[in-house]
């Protein structure tokens, strides 16, 4: 288990974010850093202060959007780590309930002002991914945009442990993530191996497909090598 807070990183002369109308103290909320922000120096939260992040292409990943229209995807449905909540967004517009969820409390009222400004009727909550059972809920289908990849090997089985309580027997997970099967490969590639590893039938996962796909950014004309996995929970 991690033990750095966000006062140690501090201590330890990592840069410090622009300060936050929403997150004034503690950016972390009490919770530890996760390696992404222990790297980075900056938590989550900073990565929505000064305009769209890297990701946040303004509308739904067109992989998610094409599984939603192929009926993929069915409700109570859980999109961890939904960041400005384009996905969540698309899954209520379409009747789907559903919840947002992200430590990021800047991009959390980014998705909330736009579900007010679209008139969709949504929830987005504040919840940490490595503690998804505090929900108190179970989802028949989970979505990952983004966020498996961000953590690293040591991060992964708490990760995986809290998506399977929080993930309903039978259940389907998606997960798109950066792939290493370049050229072109974004930030945090990971192989189908690594993917298989961490969702095994030995911790209550079987993979159902994996299939090369594109991660779109803003830096991406054509997006990014990527992952799309469906994976069922046992
Ligand atoms: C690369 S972004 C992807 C955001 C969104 N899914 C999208 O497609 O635009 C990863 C997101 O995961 C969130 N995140 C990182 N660690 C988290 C954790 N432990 N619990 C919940 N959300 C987390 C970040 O704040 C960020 O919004």
């Amino acid at each position: 288990m991690l033990t750095m807070t966000w006062h140690d990183l501090q201590l330890e002369g990592a840069k410090l974010p622009e300060p936050s109308r929403l997150v004034a103290d503690d950016p972390l909320s009490g919770r530890h850093p996760t390696s992404h922000e222990r790297l980075s120096g900056l938590p989550w939260d900073a990565s929505y202060y000064n305009g769209p992040a890297p990701w946040d292409i303004g509308q739904p990943q067109p992989a998610i959007a094409r599984m939603a229209s192929e009926g993929g995807f069915a409700g109570p449905l859980l999109d961890a780590g939904c960041g400005t909540g384009e996905n969540t967004l698309l899954f209520a517009s379409l009747g789907l309930s559903v919840v947002g969820v992200d430590v990021a409390e800047t991009a959390l009222a980014i998705a909330r002002a736009h579900a007010a400004d679209r008139g969709i009727k949504v929830e987005f909550a504040a919840a940490d991914a490595f503690q998804l059972e505090r929900l108190g809920r179970r989802f028949e289908t989970v979505l990952d945009c983004g966020l498996f990849h961000t953590f690293d090997g040591e991060e992964r089985p708490e990760y995986v442990s809290s998506l399977a309580l929080v993930t309903e027997h039978d259940g389907t997970l998606y997960v798109l993530c950066f792939s290493d099967d370049g050229p072109g490969t974004g930030p945090h590639p990971v192989s189908q191996e690594e993917l298989r590893a961490a969702f095994s039938p030995g911790n209550g996962w079987s993979i159902a497909a994996i299939e090369p796909d594109r991660i779109h950014t803003r830096y991406h004309d054509d997006g990014a090598p990527a992952w799309f996995a469906t994976i069922n929970r046992m």
